[in-house]
């Protein structure tokens, strides 16, 4: 009798067993399939983010190319200064080259020399064209267009490093340029080459005031400028490298 509840308990027991068994296996595969639902969520999360990244580096190249052409079109108005930030970007990115600079960092020096005056957008035209000499309220405006630059500029996340050359693209070497009166090394060296290049490139234009002067002129006046207003080493190598393959002029 005793053996027959002994039997009957471990029976029950091992029925019990069974059971516990089962509905925990039932729960693993439930949590199996939980896990591969989460899997799957952060997967496609995941893409999603890919794609609204993106979307967003396109959204921003597309506001660059409209900001270029906003840049172009205020030049194109004056056949003074049609072509010349592309004078400027193509000769900052030469002399950003010879001084070392990597190439990636060299094309943000000649995207910043392609947009260096665009904050010129905001100063009256009738400023921009005056044929004499400013006042000093004008200048005070004019001396405005960096700073608006670099602020046009500043929403383009890759472009960082762009906006702060544009922001400085009037600094001088002595300390007596601005918007910051920076000076030296303080200045960022793409700012200091768009600078070499800007002061190049107007020299050999022409300007209303002036003819277009010859490389050897324009050679002299930026030499006495190198370790004034501008980094001699910069200048050195600009003479060098335009005296080799002056810039085709389109104006
Ligand atoms: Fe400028």
């Amino acid at each position: 009798m005793a053996g027959s509840v002994a039997l009957s308990q471990a029976l029950s027991y091992a029925r019990d067993l069974k059971s516990l068994y089962e509905s925990s296996r039932v729960r693993e595969r439930e949590l199996e399939q939980t896990q591969e639902r989460l899997r799957n969520a952060y997967q496609q999360s995941l893409q999603y983010a890919i794609d609204l990244r993106k979307t967003y580096r396109r959204l921003q190249q597309a506001i660059f190319q409209s900001l270029l052409g906003l840049a172009n079109a205020l030049e194109a108005k004056d056949p003074y200064t049609r072509g010349h930030s592309e004078r400027v970007a193509a000769l900052a990115r030469r002399i950003a080259l010879e001084v070392g600079v990597a190439p990636g960092a060299a094309d943000t020096i000649a995207r910043a020399g392609l947009l260096h005056d665009l904050g010129k957008i905001a100063i009256p035209e009738g400023l921009l064209r005056k044929p004499g000499a400013l006042t000093g309220d004008e200048w005070a405006v004019m001396r405005q267009h960096p700073v608006v630059g670099a602020q046009i500029v500043a929403p383009l996340e890759f472009f960082a490093v762009g906006a702060v050359i544009v922001r400085h693209h009037h600094e001088r070497h002595d300390g007596s340029g601005y918007p910051d009166g920076l000076r030296g090394a303080l200045i960022p060296l793409g700012a200091r080459i768009v600078a070499v290049a800007d002061v190049y490139d107007a020299l050999v234009s022409d300007r209303p005031y002036r003819s277009r002067l010859s490389h050897a002129e324009a050679a002299r006046l930026i030499g006495v400028e190198a370790g004034r207003t501008l980094d001699a080493h910069l200048v050195a190598l600009c003479i060098r490298l335009t005296g080799d393959a002056p810039p085709q002029h389109s104006v």
